[in-house]
């Protein structure tokens, strides 16, 4: 059965909206940290978080806070980049998730090209491994991506489920088809695979059938749901959901 990674940047946005000028400021919150905790105890095997270039949500305090304070196992997200490379050798988190980043996205937009940044990439993961930290490339279903990344020594390809999660009917089922047939490719290749972006209550279950699945990593929507039914119930529905498939 997949688990679940809840990504707590969300939770880090709506601070720095508010505390982006005063970050000492005692009365700054929501803490992603706490949020993060709270998630554990309803049932993530892991926390996902995205240290950014512009440090427009996750701040450097944020990820050696988590570092310190989670029980399970932290996910640390970033771009190639050396600076936020270093803070991650340093941190040397459980996973590191490669993501290509772009500072006008909303939001990471489409997959690593392994393609064209095998060089960069096979030294970073090569880092990265020598810290003892499990690398994950977070990539488009495209077969060449695929075997880009099968050759580059990643442990893990997260599959970007985002055009998948914003469609719908027909469209929706063949973006399905493609997702399964890259995870196949992936685990054909000697690859885990995970799967996240853009999941919510009612797209994922459908994602649980990829091959070989083992782990989501989903944010927007459970930090969205929390403010209805609180965090700890929105966490425990998506595993309930995750778990009965
Ligand atoms: N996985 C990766 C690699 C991401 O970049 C993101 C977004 O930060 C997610 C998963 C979670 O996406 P969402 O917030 O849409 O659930």
């Amino acid at each position: 059965m997949p688990s679940l990674g809840v990504n707590i940047d969300h939770v880090a946005t709506l601070r720095q909206v508010r505390y982006r000028e005063t970050p000492d400021n005692p009365n700054a919150e929501p803490d992603p940290v706490a949020a993060a905790l709270v998630a554990e105890m309803a049932g993530a095997v892991g926390i996902t978080a995205h240290l950014r270039e512009d440090r427009r949500h996750i701040q450097d305090r944020d990820i050696f806070l988590l570092r310190e304070k989670i029980s399970t196992k932290l996910n640390l997200e970033i771009g190639v980049s050396e600076d936020i490379l270093r803070i991650a050798l340093q941190i040397r988190p459980e996973d590191v998730c490669l993501v290509p980043e772009n500072r006008r996205e909303v939001t990471t937009e489409g997959g690593l090209d392994c393609v064209a940044q095998h060089k960069t990439l096979r030294s970073a993961i090569c880092r990265l491994h020598d810290v003892g930290a499990r690398v994950s490339l977070f990539i488009d279903a495209e077969e060449g991506q695929i075997q880009a990344a099968g050759s580059l020594g990643a442990d893990f390809i997260e599959i970007h489920t985002g055009s998948y999660a914003n469609k719908f009917g027909a469209e929706r089922a063949s973006e399905l088809e493609k997702l399964r047939r890259g995870a196949a490719l992936a685990l054909s290749l000697g690859l885990r695979v995970n799967a996240g972006h853009g999941l919510n209550y009612e797209n994922t279950k459908p994602i649980l059938s990829l091959p070989g699945l083992e782990e989501l990593n989903i944010g927007h929507s459970i930090i969205s749901r929390s403010l209805t039914v609180g965090l700890e119930n929105a966490v425990r529905e998506m595993v309930h959901l995750i778990a009965t498939g």
